[in-house]
This record gives structure tokens, C-alpha cells and sequence, in this order.
């Protein structure tokens, strides 16, 4: 009962727990009534900040926005109006940097990737999104967290894999094409969407750190990840990016045997040997 879940949180209350108390300030709030569009028109039920936070203040004193994405709504996917949000925070952090405020940020991924009633429209924004991270984490770390429950797909997998850091928890799941999309795609014999066992031990937390794919493994504790939060930005930029080290990563890939169905302890093994150094 002592534990204080981030999990469990909703996605304005997990910006606000990470920000140094009474700092939080939102941008194009719910009272901004900056609603997407395109779902009104297919009669689905618009929400007032269309699932995304932004939220500036301080973390341990130094000035950070945290873009906090809403599971809840939508699976958490990239419309739009929540997208250019998130893309236009990012660029105005880089611009504070060249302005000498040195700005850094969270993004909290909770998504199934491009909101699929949206589009191309989705597919801009999460480009845009990318572009903002490579163009920031020049000058100060963008730290990306996928606690739970929804985990990070599709687009947006790649913009966490742009990240200066990655925080994982186990309850965390990490994949450019979601289960329910593979197995659509490919068959219920090559991935078996229900299966959350199978998903976890092969997309979930623990495997994605295990295979070099994050920085930190985290429990569901607000203080325990807003402290891991700070010792990364403490570490400031990293000498090499993750999205560097493309090379290392596909020649661990091409180890993989695809004929079958993988084995998580001999995928973490070929990636822990690639990426070792
Ligand atoms: N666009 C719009 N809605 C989405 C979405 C997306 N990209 N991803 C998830 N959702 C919605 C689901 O339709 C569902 O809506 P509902 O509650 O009205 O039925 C809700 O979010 C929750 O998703 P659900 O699949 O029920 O939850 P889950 O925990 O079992 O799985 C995902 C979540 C994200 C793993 C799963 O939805 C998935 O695999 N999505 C596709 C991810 C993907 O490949 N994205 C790339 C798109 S190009």
C-alpha cells in the first residue's frame, strides 16, 4: 500500500509527479479546446487536450517540458492535433537552447502508434516528432519512458528509439508493429496477439533492456523513476546515441533465426554479444 504506482497514474498526474512540486505550468491546455478534427467527423468522441500533456517546469531545478501521452484515450495514438503538440514543445525547447536556456525533456510513451482514423495526418506528425528529438538531444537529453499499460508502437517506436535515454519498467512493451497488427499480417501461427506471456517475454521491459534497447529497468515507483530520471540528465548528452549504432544493432539482427519462433534467452544473448562495447 506504501507504493506510489506511476503506472496507475494518469498522464497529467504523471507530468505533474515528475516536475519539482508547484512548478507545472500545461501548455495548450484542456481549456484550450485544441480538439482533433478528423474525429469529430467520423462520430467518435473528441477528448479536450486530444490525449497528449504538455507540461514545462523544473525537474531537480533545471527547466523541462514532459509530454505526457494518455493511454487511455485512443490506445494513446498520434493524431494530428496531439502530435504537433508534442513536435512543437520539442522545437521549442531546441529554441530555448539556442536562446541559452538549456531546456531538456520527458516524453511518456503510452501509444499504439499513428491514430489509425487520422493517417497520413499521424504519420506527419510523428515524422515532424523525430526530427524535433535528433534536433534537441544535441544540446540536452531527451529522456523517453514507457511504463505501462499500453506500451509504445508503430512510429513512435522509432521516435523512443531516438531518444538520448530510455526508461523501461517490466510492465513496459516495446515494438514497431503491435501483436494485434503481425498477427493480422502475418497469421496467428507466427505471433498470437493473445498470448501476453509470449508478447511480454519477447517485447516487454526486462527483454528490450536485456537487448540493449533501454537504458534503465525501472519498478513502478514515481520517486524510484523521477530519481533514475535525474541521474540521466545529470550524465547529460551521450557520447554516442543509441540511433548511432545502427550497424551493431543489424548485424545482431541478422544472427536471429526468423525460420522459427524466437527463443528470448538466445535473442538477448546475439544482441548482449553485438552490443557489448
Ligand atoms: N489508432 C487508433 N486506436 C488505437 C490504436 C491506433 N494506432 N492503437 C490502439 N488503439 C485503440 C484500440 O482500438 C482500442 O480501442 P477500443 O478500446 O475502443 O477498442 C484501445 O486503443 C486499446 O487497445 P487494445 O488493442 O484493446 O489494447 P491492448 O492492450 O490489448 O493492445 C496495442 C494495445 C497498442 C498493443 C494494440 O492495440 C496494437 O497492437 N495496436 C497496433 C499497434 C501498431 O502496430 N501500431 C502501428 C500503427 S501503423
Amino acid at each position: 500500500m506504501a507504493r506510489d504506482s506511476f503506472i496507475e497514474r494518469g498522464a497529467r498526474s504523471r507530468a505533474m509527479a515528475l516536475l519539482d512540486s508547484g512548478t507545472m505550468r500545461e501548455l495548450v491546455g484542456p481549456f484550450d479546446r485544441v480538439t482533433s478534427p478528423w474525429l469529430a467527423m467520423q462520430h467518435l468522441v473528441t477528448q479536450a487536450d486530444d490525449g497528449v500533456i504538455v507540461a514545462k517546469g523544473t525537474l531537480a531545478g533545471l527547466p523541462t517540458v514532459v509530454l505526457a501521452i494518455e493511454g487511455a484515450f485512443q490506445g494513446g495514438s498520434m493524431g494530428e492535433v496531439g502530435g504537433a503538440k508534442i513536435a512543437g514543445a520539442l522545437e521549442l525547447a531546441a529554441q530555448d537552447n539556442r536562446n541559452g536556456v538549456p531546456t531538456q525533456a520527458v516524453i511518456l510513451f503510452e501509444t499504439g502508434g499513428v491514430r489509425l482514423q487520422e493517417a497520413n495526418l499521424g504519420l506527419a506528425a510523428i515524422a515532424e516528432i523525430q526530427a524535433a528529438i535528433v534536433d534537441l538531444r544535441r544540446y540536452r537529453p531527451v529522456i523517453g519512458v514507457i511504463a505501462g499499460t499500453v506500451g509504445c508502437y508503430g512510429g513512435m517506436s522509432i521516435a523512443a528509439g531516438l531518444c538520448s535515454y530510455l526508461v523501461l519498467t517490466r510492465e513496459a512493451r516495446l515494438g514497431l508493429n503491435g501483436p494485434q497488427v503481425i498477427e493480422q499480417e502475418a497469421g496467428i501461427a507466427e505471433f498470437d496477439a493473445r498470448n501476453r506471456p509470449l508478447i511480454w517475454s519477447l517485447t516487454g521491459g526486462e527483454q528490450r533492456f536485456q537487448t540493449h534497447l533501454a537504458d534503465a529497468y525501472v519498478d513502478d515507483d514515481t520517486p524510484g523513476i523521477r530519481a533514475v530520471l535525474t541521474d540521466l540528465f545529470a550524465q547529460g548528452v551521450p557520447v554516442v546515441h543509441r540511433s548511432a549504432r545502427h550497424d551493431d544493432f543489424l548485424a545482431s539482427l541478422e544472427q536471429v533465426d526468423t525460420t522459427a519462433q524466437a527463443v528470448p534467452q538466445e535473442v538477448r544473448d546475439i544482441y548482449r554479444k553485438g552490443l557489448a562495447s
